[in-house]
């Protein structure tokens, strides 16, 4: 009794780990004694002794471990062993998860399906799957997000899909996600409901890139650090925009059709250290900089800036603290380098962080 409550604190307290990108291969170096395999059947004195592992025709086993990529196959096999842990399907040409594919798979932690032909995915294909921790779909032609995905998942993978819509239904009380890559989904104008991020307690890293989004998603969670949503058609980004994202770190806004950034927008985003805002439209450089107290790359080249002000990256007078700017560029933008005076930079350490380049006329 006492050591069962043991390790239950003990998964507990694991849970509680911060993420950590292993890889495939500790799948199968896990929990080596507990699979149930070896266990002699009642009425036996002896170990019981199985024949080994039996193993999906053509696939690879090992350990618990199957890989059945590069096959050539139009379904899942249905001998998978029960007790996998983790199932590569990847490069096959499955078109379709039915509802009994993945029935027994109660121990699997990572389930691959990158490029292959899935068009749907059964409404109950995922749910035994409760200790699931990853999900990779990428590289289909989904048209909807996977209905009940299991609530254990850590990072589900989906870019490449022809998924037009994200509801707030679609993850709900997925609380334990900490990854998730959506990119290259056609997603419509307003495709991404308000709060369809808001259960996802501790996701760290969304990338919402190249998907033609016109509006930043609204009710992101707290706890995000990276946001991607470059290579999207968003216009203009508002103070509101990230209020309440208190650890962001990063965020990526390349490559979309913005003309400004309201002031008190960078307020709202203290801790951010990255800022990319290259090939947009942005006539000015964003309002805040200089009140910010961890940025340390901006990116705005490409834009159509005209003029940069003494004020525009560094604290007024000459007395301020260093910043810690790491990166500035500004490169191809119509204000001429000659026009930026030096003392714009004169809180930045080192002179080969800023990229003024030149602007050449076509
Ligand atoms: C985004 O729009 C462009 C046309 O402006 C189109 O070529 C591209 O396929 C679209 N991307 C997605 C993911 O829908
Ligand atoms: C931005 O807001 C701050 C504080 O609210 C203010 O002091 C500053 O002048 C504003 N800057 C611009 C460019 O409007």
């Amino acid at each position: 009794m006492r050591s069962a409550c043991l390790s239950l604190l003990l998964v507990t307290a694991c849970w509680a780990l911060p993420f950590r990108q292993s890889g495939f291969l500790d799948f199968m170096m896990e929990d080596e004694a507990g699979s149930g395999v070896t266990e002699a059947p009642p009425g036996l004195d002896i170990p019981f002794i199985p024949e080994g592992p039996k193993c999906p025709f053509r696939c690879q086993c090992h350990l618990r471990v199957i890989q059945c990529s590069d096959l050539g196959m139009k379904e899942v096999p249905d001998d998978i062993p029960i007790d996998t842990t983790l199932l590569d399907l990847q490069n096959n040409k499955i078109t379709e998860i039915k509802e009994n594919d993945f029935k027994n798979l109660k121990g699997l932690h990572v389930l691959i399906l990158v490029n292959n032909k899935i068009t749907v995915i059964h409404a109950k294909a995922l749910s035994p799957l409760n200790k699931l921790q990853r999900l990779y779909l990428s590289k289909n032609h989904l048209k909807d997000m996977p209905a009940n995905m299991p609530k254990s998942l850590q990072e589900l993978r989906i870019h490449e899909n022809e998924i037009t819509k994200i509801r707030k239904a679609s993850f709900q009380g997925m609380s334990n996600v900490i990854v998730m890559e959506l990119g290259s989904n056609p997603f419509k104008s307003a495709g991404i409901e308000a709060g369809a991020f808001a259960d996802l307690k501790r996701v760290s890293y969304i990338r919402i890139a190249d998907t033609n989004i016109t509006e930043i998603p609204k009710g992101l969670p707290s706890s995000l650090s990276e946001l991607h949503l470059d290579a999207n058609k968003i216009t203009k980004v508002t103070a509101d925009s990230f209020k309440g994202l208190k650890n962001l770190a990063k965020l990526g806004l390349s490559y979309n059709e913005i003309s400004s950034v309201e002031n008190g927008t960078l307020a709202n985003i203290p801790h951010l250290r990255e800022l990319h805002l290259d090939n947009n439209v942005l006539t000015s450089v964003p309002p805040g900089l200089p009140d910010h107290k961890y940025i340390q790359v901006v990116y705005l080249h490409a834009n159509k800036i005209a003029a940069v002000g003494t004020e525009d990256f560094c604290p007024p007078g000459f007395n301020t603290k260093k910043a810690m700017y790491s990166g500035i560029s500004l490169f191809s933008n119509p204000v001429p380098y000659w026009e930026v005076q030096p003392v714009t930079f004169r809180c930045v350490f080192d002179r080969s962080a800023i990229q003024l380049g030149n602007y050449r006329k076509k």
